[in-house]
């Protein structure tokens, strides 16, 4: 585990995994290696200036400006040949599709995860998350593709105010990362792409630019 925030790297470096990286992830993605990581599993802002109950609020929320720095670093860091997997917001579908194509990355696969309850109401009820699979180049289909219908589990938002359930991350990693390969999360929270990662025996790298959020993610993956 790394216990400060971004180190310098030259590209080319040796992979920080098994880390928890701090930063702006187009800044910290900059100083890896091209096609240096197996799959990318992220959970990005889905820019809706979203507040927790408690009033919290989540810093990249309120603009999409990054949206296209921080595919093109994805873009760039995966190896050829592989899949990235993102949740996203349908509030700026078409900033979202416009950042993935501008990277290079072809979607080849869409999941939605039915939730049994709202997590907020306008014209709709918003009862369902969504993600997108991208791939780099012609990645390899799996050898036993699974539904694009996932179930949801809700984790109570104790780590962090959006956070995802680990058994969920860890179905998609187990698909579409091979075994023993590099997880990236670049907006990895609390950590859970790390943790699903780690408990299905792949590496991991996360980044994070709240600082409350890069601890929690440092500590839940000492324990
Ligand atoms: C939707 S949350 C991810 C939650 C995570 N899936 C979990 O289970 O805890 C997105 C995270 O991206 C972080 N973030 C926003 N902009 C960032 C940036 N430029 N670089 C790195 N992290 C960023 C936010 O602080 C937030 O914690």
């Amino acid at each position: 585990m790394s216990p400060t925030p971004c180190p310098a790297r030259a590209p080319g470096e040796t992979m920080p995994t098994g880390s928890v990286l701090r930063g702006d992830c187009v800044e910290v993605m900059a100083t890896l290696p091209a096609g240096s990581v197996d799959f990318i599993l992220t959970d990005p802002p889905y820019v809706v200036r979203y507040r927790s109950r408690d009033g919290a609020r989540l810093l990249g929320d309120s603009t999409v400006d990054w949206l296209e720095p921080a595919y093109r670093a994805m873009h760039r860091v995966l190896r050829d040949d592989s899949l990235c997997l993102s949740f996203y917001g349908w509030h700026h579908l078409v900033e979202f599709a416009l950042a993935w194509k501008r990277a290079g990355f072809q979607p080849v696969g869409h999941l939605v995860f039915p939730k049994r309850y709202a997590s907020s109401r306008r014209y709709l009820q918003h009862s369902h998350e969504q993600a997108v699979l991208l791939a780099k180049g012609r990645p390899p289909l799996p050898r036993l593709p699974g539904s694009d219908v996932c179930p949801w589990a809700y984790t109570g938002n104790r780590r962090h105010p959006t956070e995802k359930a680990v058994t969920l991350l860890a179905a998609q990693i187990e698909t579409f990362c091979p075994a023993g390969g590099l997880v990236l999360d670049p907006f990895c929270g609390s950590g859970s792409t790390l943790r699903a990662a780690q408990s299905v025996g792949r590496s991991y790298l996360g980044i994070e630019l709240d600082p409350r959020h890069y601890e929690t993610a440092m500590r839940r993956m000492l324990v």
